[in-house]
């Protein structure tokens, strides 16, 4: 099993290694304190653009002990230190995130939000791309996750399994509050008052399946069946370790493509519809991603301003 675990001392000194190396850098900075830490989802690395040009400093996973490099096309695998909006608010981009479908472990892949704890951020804004599984949701719409359903951890690959870090939180995290009210609220008045964005936002339910195949028809009904407005690779265990550590979390899915659950056609009538209409692409998300990343950049700017 590719979760088995580092040893918590090894882990903990290498968390408290990362921390020095980026302090390093920005000390003596208007950016030595970070507050806010945004994780950018396939395709919206471009919210790094909103940071204020005269300040940002950039560090490159590979400089940074620890960190681990993102293997996946749109993700590029740097820290965008950064001023945002008017009020100048410090922040710390993640450009390039690390999936557990790349072989890493939750250990690996969760490991920036140990050091953001460290570097005491107190938010984290995580994005995402994700595939529409409510039938009301189309390509180009928003959705703030009210709720997550972590499907492999509720089989067993969790990212708190193993020794519990007491330094960051409890054994038995509640989540029933993961998502916090404010925040939204303040996303969704800030869309929609305040920057008279049209886009559709919805609020919903974010399905984590571990990837990285694509969903099939019947797996597609099944999330919808469970509960999942979304679905997507990512977000959830960062979110959980987030919470562990007691960050408050915003979270946002850009629908990038729609699920397809109809049935495939059967191979008893003739001149059946092609198998592969409505399939999804990474080209697709990375389009999808594309076109709305300007509204997503806004957006966040706003929200970010108010933290
Ligand atoms: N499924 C899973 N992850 C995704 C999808 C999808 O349809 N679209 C973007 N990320």
């Amino acid at each position: 099993m590719t979760t088995d675990f580092i040893p918590t001392e090894g882990y903990l000194q290498t968390i408290s290694h990362a921390t020095e190396t980026i302090k390093a850098k920005l000390a003596n900075t208007k950016l030595a304190n970070p507050r806010v830490m945004i994780i950018c989802g396939s395709g919206l690395g471009g919210i790094a653009d909103i940071l204020d040009d005269s300040s940002k400093i950039e560090i490159s996973y590979e400089k940074i002990p620890g960190f681990k490099t993102s293997t996946v096309q749109g993700h590029i695998g740097k820290l965008v230190f950064g001023l945002i909006g008017d009020k100048k608010v410090p922040v710390m981009c993640m450009v390039g995130r690390l999936h557990f479908y790349e072989g890493y472990t939750f250990q690996q892949t969760t490991f920036p939000i140990r050091v953001a704890k460290i570097l005491n951020i107190d938010t984290v804004v995580v994005t995402n791309a994700a595939g529409g599984i409510n039938s009301q949701y189309k390509p180009g719409d928003l959705m703030v996750i009210e709720d997550h359903i972590n499907f492999p951890g509720l089989a067993g690959w969790h990212p708190l399994r193993g020794p519990n870090l007491n330094g960051f939180g409890p054994r038995f995290q509640p989540l029933s509050d993961a998502y916090d009210y404010d925040l939204r609220k303040l996303f969704l008045t800030t869309a929609r008052d305040k920057l008279k964005i049209t886009r559709n936002i919805h609020e919903g339910t974010y399905f984590f399946a571990a990837g990285p195949t694509f969903e099939t028809r019947a797996e597609v009904r099944l999330i919808r069946a469970l509960g999942g407005d979304a679905v997507g690779m990512s977000t959830v265990p960062e979110v959980i370790i987030a919470r562990h550590s007691g960050l408050k979390v915003l979270a946002l899915s850009l629908i990038t493509n729609a699920g397809v659950g109809e049935k495939p056609p059967s191979a008893f009538h003739e001149n059946p519809i092609a198998l592969d209409q409505g399939m999804a692409s990474h080209d697709e998300v990375l389009q999808a991603a594309d076109e709305a990343s300007k509204d997503v950049q806004r957006i966040i700017e706003s929200v970010v301003n108010e933290l």
